[in-house]
């Protein structure tokens, strides 16, 4: 499973890739004004911190204007994926950006039913939004299960990218339903690491090897 970051903040993605644990970056057009920089700037620094696939989102809702925003942010680097909305103009674009040998990431997809007009568009990836479902009394996950099983029994190609992941449990669980990759936000992707069961019995170890008076060095 890919782990991807959600964010634009270069620096804590600089931080975290230097972990080898970073496979791709998403942005959204929030996170492009959480930035306060030029969104081609910012784009071209992310794509220089990770070598796998960025995500930047166009701003137009209209097809042609889709067409000509994305074909200016593919030409920034060869690691970027064109992020389109999940949307009647959305989806004929994403087809002729797959004419083009250009990816796509068709975003905010709520139904297994959009997921399905997305895979037949051509869609590199899929971002269902689980957390955006929890929060609206949904079961975000279970999306991600009738994706996968809807995309595995039709043999489609698009990847299914896990969205609004709000904590562990829900990267875990993204696992678990064959998503085939999870954006997470920074701080959420620092959490997969602890455990407090593992600090303690760090800790135990320490203090015991302490206690030998040996160096292995
Ligand atoms: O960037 C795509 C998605 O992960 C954003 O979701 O709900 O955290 O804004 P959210």
């Amino acid at each position: 499973m890919q782990l991807f970051l959600d964010t634009t903040d270069t620096a804590i993605l600089a931080d975290l890739a230097a972990t080898g644990l970073v496979d791709g970056v998403t942005t959204n057009p929030s996170l492009i004004a959480k930035s306060g920089r030029p969104m081609l700037e910012v784009i071209a620094e992310i794509c220089g911190l990770v070598e796998g696939p960025v995500s930047a989102e166009v701003a137009s809702t209209e097809t042609e204007g889709m067409l000509a925003e994305g074909r200016k942010l593919a030409g920034v680097a060869t690691n970027v994926v064109v992020k389109i909305p999940l949307t009647r103009a959305g989806l004929v674009a994403c087809a002729h950006f797959g004419r083009e040998g250009i990816q796509t990431n068709v975003t905010l997809c709520f139904s297994a039913a959009q997921a399905l007009l997305a895979a037949k568009a051509g869609a590199s990836y899929i971002s269902p939004f689980v957390g955006r479902l929890d929060d609206h009394g949904a079961d975000g996950m279970s999306l991600i299960a009738e994706i996968r099983a809807i995309y595995d029994a039709y043999e489609f190609d698009t990847e299914i990218l896990a969205a609004s992941i709000r904590n562990p449990a829900h990267v875990t669980a993204a696992a678990l339903a064959g998503a085939d990759c999870a954006t997470i936000p920074p701080g959420v992707f620092t959490d997969l690491f602890k455990h407090p069961l593992t600090e303690k019995g760090l800790e135990q170890f320490m203090s015991d090897w302490a206690k030998t008076g040996q160096s292995i060095l």
